[in-house]
């Protein structure tokens, strides 16, 4: 246990008590509670359709075969990226073509995305890493060139936003993570989002099994082979309760983050957090950048404050380094440098002034 914790979820009152009224209910699997919690999403996204499936992992895996991704096709993502983007990739027969990140955003390189564009490529899986948005511009338009699907991998960008619109509706399918490192958390679960009501049919149906709503009015029918991914009614009681004050959830974030970047500025050794040009960062982690990273952060965790890496370099997992089923491509020299480098600081919603004023002084004080 740390003085001061990496992440701590933070649960209103009313949480207990919509859990509670769930289990009064009996009502215990996916019903209304979810259905209110998917209605909430949209509405704040302002997107046309949301699903709550059991994990960012899985819901990334159904939006992949609702697009068509399977055996042959090609899926262009980034290196700096946690596993399950690829492994989504993988689990439906697809190739993951790994790519380069920019250091500085740690977002995917966008140029190198286009150079490993080939005829069969079927889609790009830019990842909106930490909160950073990725230029929809630039995806976009390598999308349109080469006539691509585009899934964006929005684990942590829950409330972020580019060109002052929120990611969710931008690509053709997003997928966020409600993980407990994440400031809406069901403890465990993903949401999907799109505009299209096509691939919302789709993969409503793949995730109830394969059930035919139009054809079920006497008895299910199923039309097609599909999964269950759905999300209880107890867990979605945690993510109502929250989506009842996203915005002050997500106001905090950035107040506590704009609050590291004053008080980090001009320091030695340490080297802020970039955004996109024309996005808005929703924080979901502070990561700085510092050279001797697994030193520092060791003296960090000695002196009572939870750091920790920022995420993985797929090049140096053996799940993909050593797999024939997937492309590396290039060096993946920016994507080694953050991953060396980046290291994630404390970040909560009742995280005090105090607390990051300790979290400050004890960065200043390892790095030395
Ligand atoms: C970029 C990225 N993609 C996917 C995932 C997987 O999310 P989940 O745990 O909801 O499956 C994570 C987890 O943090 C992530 O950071």
């Amino acid at each position: 246990m740390y003085d001061i914790p990496l992440m701590r979820p933070h649960l209103p009152d009313a949480a207990r008590e919509k859990v509670l009224e769930v289990l009064d209910s009996g009502y215990l699997t996916e019903g209304p509670v979810t259905r209110r919690f998917e209605e909430m999403c949209c509405d704040w996204l302002g997107v046309g359709h949301a699903l709550a499936v059991t994990s960012c992992t899985t819901g990334l895996e159904m939006a992949l075969r609702a697009l068509g991704v399977g055996p042959g096709d090609e899926v262009v993502l980034p290196d700096y990226t946690y596993p399950a983007t690829a492994t989504a990739v993988a689990l439906v027969g697809a190739t993951p073509v790994v790519v380069d990140v920019d250091p500085a955003t740690m977002l995917i390189d966008y140029e190198a995305m286009e150079r490993a564009v080939t005829p069969r490529t079927k889609a790009l899986l830019p990842v909106s890493l930490f909160g950073n948005p990725v230029d929809q511009g630039r995806v976009d338009a390598v999308a349109r060139e080469h006539g691509l699907r585009v899934l964006e991998d929005a684990a942590c960008a829950l409330g972020a936003s580019f060109g002052g619109e929120k990611v969710g509706g931008m690509a053709d399918v997003s997928v966020f993570s409600l993980h407990p490192r994440k400031f809406v958390t069901t403890g465990e679960g993903g949401l999907v989002t799109t505009n299209d009501p096509d691939l919302d049919a789709w993969m409503d149906s793949f995730k109830h099994f394969g059930l035919d709503r139009e054809a079920s009015r006497e008895g299910a029918v199923f039309s097609m082979v599909g999964s269950n991914l759905k999300l209880s009614n107890l867990q979605a009681a945690l993510g109502v309760a929250q989506m009842e004050m996203v915005d002050e959830l997500l106001a905090r974030r950035r107040e506590l983050a704009a609050n590291y970047l004053d008080l980090l500025a001009g320091t030695g050794g340490v080297e802020l957090p970039a955004t996109t040009p024309g996005g808005e960062h929703s924080w979901q982690t502070f990561c700085v950048l510092v050279d001797g990273r697994d030193e520092v952060m060791a003296r960090m965790r000695a002196a009572g404050v939870e750091a920790q890496i920022g995420t993985y370099a797929l090049h140096l997992q053996p799940a993909f380094r050593d797999n024939p089923a997937v492309r590396l491509e290039g060096d993946m020299a920016g994507s080694r440098k953050a991953f060396d480098r980046a290291l994630a600081l404390p970040l909560y919603h009742t995280m005090t002034n105090a607390e990051q004023e300790r979290v400050v002084d004890t960065l200043r004080e390892a790095v030395r």
